[in-house]
């Protein structure tokens, strides 16, 4: 059950969580990956073993009822569940990175004690800023929200919501001032009973068990104590947040790369082509020590940005340098696995065409490659001129 990894810097905590996500994994989501990935759909059991193994509040206080674990066992959660399957990981991860952080950080403590426990113990939240005409440009996002006595009144609509199918706590950007630009945009908290609707599910090529909707704000009302961080401090957050956020997409890409390559190389040493194992031959043993380096290198950035993080370092170039890499790396050895494994690999039956599948996505959300490499390239500048 132990995970490969060469990471010398995990704690005795970090280590045992990571052996204990990876129990759960093996045994409670593995059975049922490839069945949600037909149907598109999550199993609320998978739902409710997350809640229950403490894994939905991971850096929420005991006294909110998390576990009150670092941020890198966020990651290492993360990193887990997607050696398994993508999907279950993508679900805490939004869940945590984003959602969670965004209360611990910048709720009220009535925030903080009205929201944290139901998102530790039992509810699932998602974070909704995307919108048809605003992907990259998020900026640009043309919800609007306004006040009415100690309501707030948000009209507009959201696309890709990743949760929203299963989620009843909504956290909602939307323009208070939209003469201000981006300093108008405004973090709402929302809930599924103030009358959210699902507009749309969409039927993707990967992560099918993630679910990710269309949402449409019909005069939908919010307390005036909704608001979060501010008016006008929207944009901030969700920048701000997005930068850490980038590295749990890391560790996702991580360990989907590290789940195909799981799959693959047992294979390469059981399957006999010309009287020897087909990884035997130098042309594959070569392409696997590759792909363990590129693994590998990709783990390292990821951690390296997590501890980073974690100690109050600048990490927000080391993230967008983790999160482009690892979906490069993730992309490339998936691919690579299904070669490895012959027309075997090619079919639904080993699981390894899934986690090509999945990893796609990784280029794309929480900003696309691009919009990594911009980041980048901003803080070259920066340090050379
Ligand atoms: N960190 C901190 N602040 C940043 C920042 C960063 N990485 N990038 C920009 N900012 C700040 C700037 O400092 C500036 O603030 P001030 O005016 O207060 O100084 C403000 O943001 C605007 O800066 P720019 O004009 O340079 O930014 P822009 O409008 O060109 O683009 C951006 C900014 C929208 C953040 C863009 O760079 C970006 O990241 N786009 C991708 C959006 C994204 O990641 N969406 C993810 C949705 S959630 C999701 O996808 C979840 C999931 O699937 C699982
Ligand atoms: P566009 O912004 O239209 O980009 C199209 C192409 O243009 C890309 O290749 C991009 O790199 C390129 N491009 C755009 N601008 C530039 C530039 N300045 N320089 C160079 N190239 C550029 N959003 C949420 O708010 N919450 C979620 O939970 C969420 N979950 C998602 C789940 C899934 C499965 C998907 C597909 C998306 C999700 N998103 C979510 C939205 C996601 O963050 C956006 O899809 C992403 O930011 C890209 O926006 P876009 O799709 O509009 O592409």
């Amino acid at each position: 059950l132990a995970a490969p990894t060469s990471l010398h810097t995990l704690t005795e905590e970090e280590q045992m969580l990571k052996e204990s996500v990876r129990r759960f994994a093996v045994e409670e989501v593995g059975p049922k990956v490839r069945e949600m990935d037909e149907n598109e759909m999550m199993d609320p059991k998978i739902i409710q073993g997350l809640f229950e193994q403490g894994l939905m509040g991971i850096e929420t206080s005991a006294e909110h009822g998390g576990a009150e674990a670092s941020f890198t066992s966020a990651i290492i959660a993360i990193e887990e569940l997607a050696r398994i399957d993508p999907s279950v990981s993508v679900l805490c991860d939004v869940h945590n990175t984003l959602v969670n952080t965004i209360l611990r950080k910048y709720g009220t403590k009535e925030q903080r004690d009205k929201f944290l426990p139901m998102l530790a113990e039992s509810k699932v939240g998602s974070f909704c800023l995307s919108e048809p005409a605003s992907g990259s440009d998020a900026f640009a996002l043309q919800s609007r929200a306004v006040q009415d006595g100690k309501d707030w009144i948000i009209n507009g609509s959201k696309m890709w919501i990743t949760n929203s199918y299963e989620a009843e706590i909504f956290l909602i950007f939307a323009n208070v001032d939209p003469s201000k630009g981006y300093k108008g945009i405004t973090c709402f908290i929302a809930t599924k009973d103030m009358g959210i609707q699902i507009a749309k599910k969409e039927q993707k090529l990967g992560i099918r068990a993630s679910s990710t909707c269309t949402l449409n704000f019909d005069d939908l009302k919010v307390p005036e104590e909704n608001i979060i961080g501010g008016l006008g401090k929207g944009y901030k957050i969700a920048i701000e947040i997005l930068n850490e956020g980038r590295i749990g997409i890391a560790a996702q890409m991580l360990g989907l790369a590290q789940g195909a390559f799981d799959k693959a190389v047992p294979y390469t040493y059981e399957r006999k082509q010309f009287g020897q194992p087909v990884g035997t031959f130098q042309g594959m043993a070569f392409q696997i020590a590759e792909a363990a380096t590129q693994i590998e290198a990709a783990r390292l950035l990821t951690y390296n940005a997590a501890r980073r993080k974690e100690e109050g370092l600048p990490f927000t170039k080391e993230a967008a340098m983790a999160k482009y890499f690892a979906s490069v790396v993730a992309q490339k050895v998936s691919g690579s696995a299904i070669e490895w494994a012959g027309g075997v690999g090619f079919t639904r039956e080993t699981g390894i065409e899934k986690f090509w599948r999945d990893s796609k996505i990784g280029a794309i959300y929480e900003g696309t490659s691009n919009i990594q490499l911009n980041t980048i390239a901003k803080f070259i500048q920066k340090e050379y001129s």
